[in-house]
Parts: structure tokens; sequence; C-alpha cells
């Protein structure tokens, strides 16, 4: 399964959720997460992201390989998301910071 990673975290541009061939995207206030039991390991969301959160769970570094239970916890109960969206005005400001998970809001 791909995998939606803390750089999402108050970026949230949503040019991911256009590709997805199975809707497995689902949006929280600040984030969006990946519902394992739905993707298809297709690859087209990965390119798509301007901040790079979506990985592959092959490729999860140390530091990400919580956010696989993350995303199957939090698309379970966020609703899906099939179109894209204004990001928050404050988007480009939070890209690439680090130790953004204190300011997930679920
Ligand atoms: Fe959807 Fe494909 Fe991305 Fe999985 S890899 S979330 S199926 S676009
Ligand atoms: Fe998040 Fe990137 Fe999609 S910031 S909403 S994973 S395009």
């Amino acid at each position: 399964t791909f995998v939606v990673t803390e750089n999402c975290i108050k970026c949230k541009y949503t040019d991911c959720v256009e590709v997805c061939p199975v809707d497995c995207f689902h949006e929280g206030p600040n984030f969006l997460a990946i519902d394992p039991e739905e993707c298809i390991d297709c690859t087209l969301c990965e390119p798509e992201c301007p901040v790079e959160a979506i990985l592959s769970e092959d490729d999860l570094p140390a530091d990400q390989a919580h956010f696989l239970e993350l995303n199957a916890e939090l698309s379970a109960k966020w609703p899906v998301i099939t179109e894209i969206k204004d990001a928050p005005a404050d988007a480009d400001e939070w890209a690439d910071k680090p130790d953004k998970l204190k300011l997930l809001e679920r």
C-alpha cells in the first residue's frame, strides 16, 4: 500500500486525490489518509504530491513507519475525497517543516 506521511500535515494540496482509480483518499482537517485495504499499489498518486508526502510502505523511512498504522486508523473514520480543492492559505509555509505530527488534527 501507499502511505501519506508527515509532510502532508498542514499542506494538504490534494493533487493526489484526482488520480486514484479506486478512491482511497480520506480527508481530515489538515491531512489526508490512504485506506490500505483499498489501495491497489498503482503508484499514480506518488508523483502528484508537490511535497513528496506519499511513499510506498516499502520505502518508508524509520521515522515515518508509524504513518502506515495512522493511515489505516484515520482513513477508517474520515470521508472519501475524490476532487482537488484549494490548499490551506498557508500551505506553502508548512512545506517541508519538520515535526508536524503534533499538529495533526483528528
Ligand atoms: Fe490510489 Fe494508486 Fe495511490 Fe494507491 S497507489 S492510493 S490506488 S493512486
Ligand atoms: Fe497531502 Fe500531498 Fe496529497 S500534501 S493532500 S499527500 S498532494
